[in-house]
């Protein structure tokens, strides 16, 4: 990734608060710049807010395919290919990929997630981390490998976990520690710096 700046794709399926964190993020200056915004939802909402930027939009939607996500990949694969992506961002991109599919990307997919991995893969995490008595919580920015949620981690936020806390209060604050840690992670990444940066938000504030 020298030269002239990384091409980034980010894929979606909801909102895309991340997405134009990572977006907005890559300003003048900086190494990375995105190429395309994919969703596999044609009304996630990230879509226009994409588009509001200037930046290419495509929708593969993974319903009419039926559960047969061979061909679903396929289709995507395509269309990422022809992005031609040094990196990829999933973003809220709420479908479960392949080895095969992961496989083609290795080393250049990245993944955020509401927790502080390995606690809690899968949905429901901040629930399931209030039900589990945890002090801690918040998210975490990792490679994506064939194991879920799983692959080597490259940064994480950290916040206390208050009293009288509800999965819905903190949901509402991991997303913006989301939105501090998946940029300056992508960042370092496109740099080449793969040691973990460490957030915690008693210290950043
Ligand atoms: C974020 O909280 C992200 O961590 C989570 O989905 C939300 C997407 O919000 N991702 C996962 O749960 C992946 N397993 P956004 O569309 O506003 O960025």
């Amino acid at each position: 990734m020298t030269g002239s700046s990384a091409r980034v794709a980010i894929l979606i399926s909801g909102s895309g608060s991340n997405m134009e964190a990572l977006a907005d993020s890559m300003g003048a200056g900086h190494p990375g710049r995105p190429v395309l915004v994919l969703s596999n939802r044609p009304e996630a909402g990230g879509l226009a807010k994409a588009e509001a930027r200037g930046i290419r939009t495509a929708v593969i939607d993974h319903r009419p395919f039926l559960g047969d996500r061979a061909s679903f990949e396929a289709a995507l694969s395509e269309r990422l290919e022809a992005a031609a992506p040094d990196v990829v961002c999933l973003a809220g991109f709420m479908r479960v990929l392949t080895p095969g599919f992961i496989d083609a990307w290795a080393g250049k997919m990245l993944n955020i997630h509401p927790s502080l991995l390995p606690k809690f893969c899968g949905l429901d995490t901040h629930a399931r981390a209030l039900a589990a008595g945890e002090t801690a919580h918040g998210c975490t920015v990792h490679e994506v490998t064939a194991e879920l949620d799983g692959g080597p981690i490259l940064g994480q936020a950290r916040l206390a976990i208050r009293e009288e806390e509800t999965a819905e209060s903190l949901a509402a604050r991991v997303l913006p520690l989301e939105h501090r840690l998946y940029p300056a992670v992508l960042r370092r990444f496109i740099e080449g710096e793969r040691a973990p940066l460490m957030l915690d938000e008693a210290v950043e504030g």
